[in-house]
């Protein structure tokens, strides 16, 4: 039997590769440039596909897919990027990366909270511009984390992670999801049933909901006004979950006072009003991106695709009614 041919629209991992060769012939997209609309016809004679969280596969995107491509691996938890309605439809099984991440991201948000809070990638400019002065008692003033109430937004399992960590930072969880966790999951964090009473309770909002359409701009002007005055905003989930042109005037009208964000609408071109924003950590979306976490990921997607072909579907997939 011809050997089944995998396509991966970005470099994964020396070590990823090694795993695959044996199994598939494999295909690597190593422009720069994203694949992008080049998909349908690099995926010709492709029997499996592992894409990027920046590769759109809306519904005609898997509509143009050729016959070929039985299943999909995605390089990333999320799944905002790919139709999965569109996707079952055309008996395509999907696989994601989950767990594996939950880690690095959770620890990425702890990392923004304490940069918002201490405004540290202004100070650090001040030094590197020449402009250290003498030490002062009110110089670089930023807000200590212990006793703060850290708004969290998506108590999933990234969630989770961020509250514990915080409370090893003195912080006091509070938590908004679609539904109460267990007390396990819990550990003492306040449920809030809806967003705004969440908001009101943040002293800091952390944001890890995953983008769905209800959620896009769920972080709106008349959300953010419901935050206590000069609250920290931070966001390791999606772009579209925050109205951008509301986060900017929140940020230069007082009413939030520091942010740290990783991640953007329209990644990597962001809005510039972003770079001119005081008092903001911005990370060009590194949640996950350490070389243990990647190389999981590009296993677990390898483990989605190899469980398709050997008939017996792995936990991380996204749509099993595309094998109904
Ligand atoms: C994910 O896995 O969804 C992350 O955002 C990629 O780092």
């Amino acid at each position: 039997m011809a050997r089944r041919k995998l396509l991966v629209t970005g470099v994964p991992p020396q070590a990823v590769i090694d795993r695959a060769k044996p199994a598939f012939d494999v295909s690597i997209w190593r422009e720069a440039a994203p694949i992008g609309a080049r998909l349908a016809q690099q995926a010709q004679g492709q029997d499996a596909l592992i894409v990027m969280p920046g590769d759109k596969l809306d519904s005609s995107a898997i509509a143009a897919l050729p016959p070929s491509v039985q299943v999909l691996g995605t390089y990333s938890v999320g799944y905002d990027h790919i139709d999965l309605a569109a996707a079952t439809a055309r008996r395509l099984p999907v696989f994601n990366t989950p767990d594996v991440l939950t880690d690095s991201v959770a620890d990425l948000a702890l990392f923004l909270i304490l940069a918002a809070a201490r405004d540290t990638t202004a100070a650090e400019r001040t030094l590197r511009d020449g402009r250290w002065g003498p030490w002062a008692p009110m110089s670089m003033l930023g807000r200590s984390l212990q006793g703060m109430r850290l708004g969290i937004f998506g108590m999933g399992r990234i969630g989770q992670a961020v509250a514990e960590r915080a409370r090893a930072f003195g912080m006091h969880p509070h938590y908004h999801n679609r539904s109460r966790v267990s007390p396990d999951g819990e550990r003492g964090a306040v449920f809030h049933a809806e967003l705004e009473g969440l908001l009101a309770e943040s002293d800091v909002l952390c944001i890890c909901a995953p983008s769905t359409p209800e959620l896009r701009n769920a972080i709106d002007a008349k959300r953010l006004a419901c935050l206590p005055r000069g609250a920290i905003v931070v966001n390791v989930a999606r772009g579209d979950l925050v109205d951008e042109l509301a986060m900017f005037a929140a940020v230069h009208e007082g009413q939030v006072r520091g942010i740290g964000f990783d991640v953007y609408r329209n990644e990597p071109r962001i809005d510039e009003r972003w770079l001119r924003l005081p008092n903001a950590t911005l990370l060009p979306h590194i949640g996950s991106a350490t070389d243990e976490v990647r190389t999981a990921m590009g296993m677990l997607a390898l483990d989605g695709i190899q469980s398709h072909f050997e008939g017996r579907p792995a936990a991380n997939l996204l749509n099993p009614a595309a094998y109904d």
